[in-house]
């Protein structure tokens, strides 16, 4: 049998199953190691700066853009601040937190399990995942001294 009449066979579920076999966990837009795996350590003497002016943070020269650096999430929220939180989950610690401009005025998330992990700016959580209590999402300060970023706790 040829493998477009298998694939036939099995159905376009199956099919689809067999070509995109990474849509949850894997992600392209990748920043540090440990994103697809659980129970990564959450970020600590965390103090970096970012160059606002390097064409790796051209993305928080908008109020919506955000980049990854040593496992944190650096964003700026629609009102022009810089905000920072571990890109590792307080759920199972998986590195996949990103920053949504968008929803409720700008919140950390993560879509690993569902319904997926919601946290406000200040790293407290909006919901609750499964039946274990919400964590805290750890949240880093920010300081801006002329287009320099700096990252620290
Ligand atoms: S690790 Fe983020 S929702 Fe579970």
């Amino acid at each position: 049998m040829e493998r477009k009449q298998f694939l036939k066979t099995l159905g376009a579920s199956a099919a689809f199953a067999l070509a995109f076999p990474c849509l949850h966990g894997c992600s392209s837009d990748s920043g540090d190691d440990g994103e697809a795996e659980g129970n990564t350590p959450i970020p600590t003497g965390i103090d970096f700066t970012l160059d606002l002016d390097a064409p790796e943070n051209a993305k928080l020269a908008s109020n919506d853009g955000f980049v990854l650096k040593n496992l944190v999430v650096v964003a700026k929220n629609f009102e022009g601040e810089f905000v920072a939180a571990s890109q590792v989950c307080s759920h199972e610690g998986f590195a996949q937190v990103r920053f949504a401009p968008q929803l409720e005025g700008g919140i950390f998330y993560c879509d690993v399990h569902s319904p997926g992990s919601r946290f406000d700016q200040k790293g407290n959580p909006l919901n609750q995942v499964d039946s274990k209590e919400p964590k805290a999402l750890k949240i880093f300060k920010t300081e801006l001294t002329d287009n320099m970023l700096r990252v620290f706790e």
